[in-house]
């Protein structure tokens, strides 16, 4: 791919921009030689102002999503977007997140530019668990596990019923319950349909991968290690 449109696809600006970036001098290789816009360099020879341009195309992140953010691009509140460098917003491919979390629900987010496996973490047939922690408004009954494992449960307005999932219970207030699909507003509306209210939400793992100690509102781009524990069994499942 040529230099110009290598450049302006990361989100540095239109080709337009970048070309004028190039007549300013200000893309180099790391010795500070002026680059030339038909130059043959690799990407992790580039500087842009001196620093290493941003990843190639094929990107994979995890945040800590705080409450409060939305997963959606177009809300005009707080959006998780806002929480990554403003130029991963212009790239092309766009970083999209995988699947989502409510406003209302914190932990683990994951985010890529790579379709193909956007699609192996979501597919129904991968089934990669989702592990969530939620608080309750009241004491559990005791058959939610049952009702929850039994792969008949119907949510209203669905026409399918769901994927069995795991519940467990911590206190007879705290649960931590395990998905294969993800729904819309999934563990709220399996405790709404018991009776119950789930007051607090936060997503613990996606697959084996878990948040560490990544602080709430923080990210990092993921490794190969960190790619493949999410297609491995959560720790405790
Ligand atoms: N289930 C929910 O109810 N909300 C989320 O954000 C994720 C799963």
């Amino acid at each position: 791919m040529k230099l110009v449109k290598l450049i302006a696809n990361l989100g540095y600006g239109s080709r337009k921009d970048v070309a004028l970036m190039f007549r300013e001098g200000r893309i180099t290789d790391p010795d500070g030689e002026v680059l030339y816009a038909d130059d043959k360099v690799a990407h992790e020879h580039i500087r842009v102002d001196e620093e290493p341009l941003d990843p190639p195309t094929g990107l994979i992140l995890m945040m800590h999503k705080p409450l409060g953010a939305t997963c959606s691009r177009k809300d005009i509140g707080r959006v998780v977007y806002d929480l990554l460098p403003p130029r991963y917003r212009m790239r092309d491919p766009s970083l999209s997140t995988v699947g989502r979390l409510d406003r209302d629900t914190s932990g683990v987010l994951l985010f890529t530019d790579d379709g193909a496996l956007l699609h192996r973490i979501i597919s129904p047939k991968a089934r990669v668990a989702k592990v969530y922690e939620a608080t309750l408004a009241n004491d559990l009954q005791g058959d939610e596990g049952t009702l929850f494992a039994s792969g008949t449960m119907m949510l209203e307005s669905e026409k399918e019923p769901l994927e069995p999932a795991v519940l467990q219970v911590l206190e007879p207030r705290r649960v931590r319950l395990t998905l294969t699909e993800g729904r819309y507003h999934q563990v709220r509306r399996m405790f709404a349909a018991v009776g119950n209210h789930v007051e607090t939400l936060t997503r613990i793992s996606v697959g084996a991968l878990t948040l560490g100690d990544l602080p709430p509102g923080e990210w990092r781009a993921l490794e190969e290690r960190d790619i493949a524990r999410i297609f491995e069994p959560p720790a405790d499942a």
